[in-house]
């Protein structure tokens, strides 16, 4: 016959793997709904986000359809997610400046030239793999969001180039904190801030996007994935919602600012 400590110690185990099925079924369940609940910026639906995305009878409308490069489930260096990329392409289509903090690929500088209207002007800024090193990091800058900014930072050529609607993107390079946004103040409908995510960048590029952005546009930030993956965008963005209205969009990583009219 088994000792009663072995039948104990089974017992003990056999709680205890309970106990953690359990919790895991709950901690996907929290995922699955948006969890951690408590991260601070409100989260907002597309509709609210823009009229454009209010769903007809069979879900998005016609007014939403644009031309997409999808990724599935490929990996693409530094890239949005397919519902992020359709939003982004979406928002172009009624934009005639578009203004993005880093181009990696070009995938959304190419996804805005192809989806804005003819006369529209896309302005990007990226940093060449051979100007990493003018990089300004400041004091509590994140070690892992300076090495993805500088991976990242590997293109010259980019999804847009040799296509027929290059001639819409205007490419400048260089370090975004050494970057003079006055040329283009109260330029853009939409600026999509996915630069640097080391903290310090994302408060510089946040601040020359709410001086590019017109009256009425928008601002957009990439990678608002709370405190353990991007964390110098969620503790700048944290901190700038606590005096803008910051909202943090369903089902994405991004989080929106449309700046009042005058
Ligand atoms: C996350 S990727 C951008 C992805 C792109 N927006 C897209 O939608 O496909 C980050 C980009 O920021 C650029 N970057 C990193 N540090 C930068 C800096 N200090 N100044 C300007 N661009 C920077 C990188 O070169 C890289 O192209």
């Amino acid at each position: 016959m088994m000792p009663a400590g072995w039948i104990l110690a089974l017992l003990v185990g056999a709680l205890w793997m309970r106990e953690r099925t359990r919790r895991e079924r709950m901690r996907a369940q929290l995922l699955h709904r948006g969890w951690p609940t408590e991260w601070p910026i409100p989260r907002i639906t597309l509709p609210e986000l823009d009229p454009i995305f209010t769903p007809g009878p069979f879900g998005p409308t016609h007014d939403t359809e644009v031309r997409f490069i999808g990724r599935g489930s490929m990996d693409v260096p530094g890239g949005t997610s397919d519902a992020e990329a359709w939003i982004l392409s979406v928002l172009a289509l009624r934009a005639t400046a578009l203004f993005e903090f880093g181009t990696c690929t070009g995938k959304t500088s190419y996804l805005w030239a192809r989806n804005a209207p003819a006369d529209a002007r896309i302005v990007t800024i990226t940093l060449a793999p051979e100007q990493r090193d003018t990089v300004q990091v400041a004091s509590g800058d994140d070690r892992r969001d300076l090495r993805f900014a500088r991976n990242e930072s590997a293109f010259t050529e980019f999804v847009y180039s040799g296509t027929d609607v290059a001639h819409k993107v205007e490419q400048h390079f260089g370090d975004s904190k050494q970057f003079d946004e006055t040329p283009f103040v109260d330029f853009a409908d939409v600026v999509f801030v996915d630069g640097s995510h080391a903290q310090s960048y994302v408060v510089s590029d946040s601040a020359k996007a709410m001086r590019i952005v017109k009256p009425g546009g928008l601002v957009l930030w990439h990678d608002y994935r709370g405190p353990s993956l991007t964390v110098g965008v969620y503790t700048a963005l944290n901190e700038l919602a606590r005096t803008h209205a910051l909202r943090h969009v369903d089902g994405s990583s991004l989080v929106a600012w449309r700046r009042p009219l005058a």
